[in-house]
């Protein structure tokens, strides 16, 4: 990627730190974001697998014959409990364990936190792809779920924390395009293996191996980020990797700006007590309000359930599959626009945009369904191709917007003492609103019928008034400044942070109380020019 490697002037970049993007960083990135693939391969598969015949057959012999009762209502065919709980019991398991592996991030590192999540992914699927009964199925998907917590909270920090400040967002967006990919890779696995009889979902099932591998082997040759390394009082090595890392020595601003932050952070021995401060009102607010916004879009509707919607609505089974594939590509190929437009237009604007089209397209897709059942027709070819033209007008505005700054957004926020509590609780009601999502939209649809886009298109209106009002620009402030250059400067947010010194005097001199004299590491104190 030769246009990232060079060198930034100043004038170039806004904030004062120098670095270039080096080869190295551009490897630790590629490799920490294959993470994102096993994410995605997990939102893709399960909709294609729940709509193939033999895996029906062998889990959810009720759901396959209500498949084949012709005269059954289309709408409702694959309502049932069971198999939306094979869907979110996935979600379910990485609510819990994100809040855990916020503990090991902080305390051990991102590193490990990535590898421990391809160790409990590698297990889910070896229990997915030699499933007997109904039990081993949802214990494998709870497995990869506690896997994909430990990677959805490892993952997109680790992004944030090595990228050079001018390229933050694109760096992160590295974790979303993985995801994109890794739905993509999923939707034309399921179509070859649908047609492998009777054992095509095992291959599905078994082949989300591949990434939890790629992460695992790839984790041994990447670096911790620096700013772990300080958190945890590995000073020098923290340093070595920071110049290493931003390919200069003239490290030394950036450096102190990371000791400044962790000396902070060391002084908040509670982060999740920190967290429920005042002063934390604002990044937290933001980072939860736009998980459920995230999932309030409807994407993962759509995403999980794509084939079993596109039958749903009158495609035949390989229409429906292929359908899905032209998607997932359209989903990659605008993650992409978003990780070269982030940077550039800022965070704010891509969502605005996104919240009009997403508006558009579902308000649009309702009111054809709406139309064809009142005329009580089949979808004929011509409204086939206007839904599948819609579904990916909403999906290509969710790839430069919602998708992947759902993730970058909470990532860059929150301060290091916050940080990764702040952004385990992000992970963790994503996966919360992502379970609810799953487990309610068959039933949603059963009941809501086309309705439930227009239920989508009216949440939309919502979120974009959230975003204009109360999302400050992120755009080009370096991660350890967002107090000063970000929140003290809102219209609305200020107000919590000019008042949060007292608070956290109060704060100090509590946890000083109930831990004894201070016994900060001298080697804490130790300055740059010492090392
Ligand atoms: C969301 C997932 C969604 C995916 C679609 C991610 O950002 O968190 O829930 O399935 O995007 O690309």
């Amino acid at each position: 990627m030769p246009s990232l490697m060079m060198s930034m002037s100043s004038d170039a970049c806004p904030s004062q730190f120098e670095g270039k993007v080096t080869v190295y960083v551009a490897i630790c990135a590629i490799i920490a974001a294959s993470g994102g693939l096993m994410f995605g391969y997990d939102v893709g598969i399960s909709g294609g697998v729940t709509s193939m015949d033999d895996f029906l057959l062998k889990f959810f012999p009720l759901v396959y014959e209500r498949k084949r009762e012709v005269k059954e209502d289309n709408y409702c065919k694959y309502d049932n409990q069971g198999l939306q709980l094979f869907t979110s019991s996935l979600y379910l398991a990485a609510i819990v364990s994100s809040l855990c592996a916020s503990k090991i991030c902080m305390s051990y590192g991102r590193k490990l936190t990535m590898q421990s999540a391809s160790a409990f992914f590698f297990v889910g699927v070896v229990f997915n792809a030699t499933a007997q009964n109904l039990a081993m199925l949802i214990t494998g998907r709870i497995l990869l779920g506690v896997g994909v917590g430990f990677a959805n909270q490892a993952v997109p920090l680790f992004l944030s924390e090595i990228a050079p400040v001018h390229i933050r967002g694109g760096l992160n967006i590295l974790f979303q395009l993985d995801v994109t990919i890794g739905i993509l890779i999923a939707g034309v696995t399921n179509f070859y293996a649908a047609h492998i009889h009777p054992w095509g979902w095992r291959l599905s099932l078994g082949l989300a191996g591949i990434p939890a591998a790629l992460l695992c082997l790839g984790s041994l040759l990447i670096t911790e980020t620096p700013t772990s390394l300080i958190e945890r009082d590995k000073l020098s090595e923290g340093l070595a990797v920071l110049k290493k890392i931003r390919g200069t020595n003239n490290v030394d601003e950036e450096y102190q700006e990371i000791l400044r932050a962790s000396e902070t952070a060391r002084r908040a021995k509670q982060p999740f007590r920190k967290l429920m401060l005042r002063s934390s009102r604002p990044p937290l607010v933001i980072a939860v309000a736009l998980q459920f916004f995230q999932q309030l879009t409807g994407i993962n509707a759509i995403m999980f359930y794509a084939p079993v919607l596109f039958q749903t609505v009158g495609f035949k089974s390989d229409a429906s599959l292929l359908s899905s594939i032209i998607m997932g590509s359209v989903n990659v190929l605008s993650t992409v626009i978003s990780l070269v437009l982030v940077d550039r237009v800022g965070r704010k604007l891509l969502l605005l945009e996104a919240c009009l089209q997403m508006f558009i397209s579902l308000f649009a897709i309702g009111a054809i369904l709406v139309a064809i059942s009142h005329a009580g027709k089949n979808l004929d070819q011509d409204a086939a191709t206007g839904v599948v033209i819609l579904v990916c007008m909403f999906v290509s505005s969710f790839a430069w917007s919602w998708g992947p700054l759902g993730w970058l957004i909470p990532s860059e926020t929150f301060p290091l003492e916050t940080r990764t509590s702040g952004y385990a609780f992000a992970v963790s009601s994503n996966m919360l609103f992502t379970f609810i999502i799953a487990q309610a939209f068959l039933s949603m649809m059963c009941r809501m019928r086309a309705g439930i886009f227009f239920f989508f298109a009216a949440w939309i209106i919502v979120m974009g008034v959230f975003i204009a009002l109360l999302l400050p620009e992120t755009k080009n402030v370096p991660i350890d400044e967002m107090r000063e250059r970000v929140w003290e400067q809102h219209w609305y947010w200020k107000r919590y942070v000019d008042e949060d010194e007292d608070e956290d005097k109060d704060e100090e001199q509590s946890e000083r109380v109930e831990s004894g004299p201070d016994i900060m590491p001298t080697q804490s104190r130790i300055s740059y020019a010492q090392l």
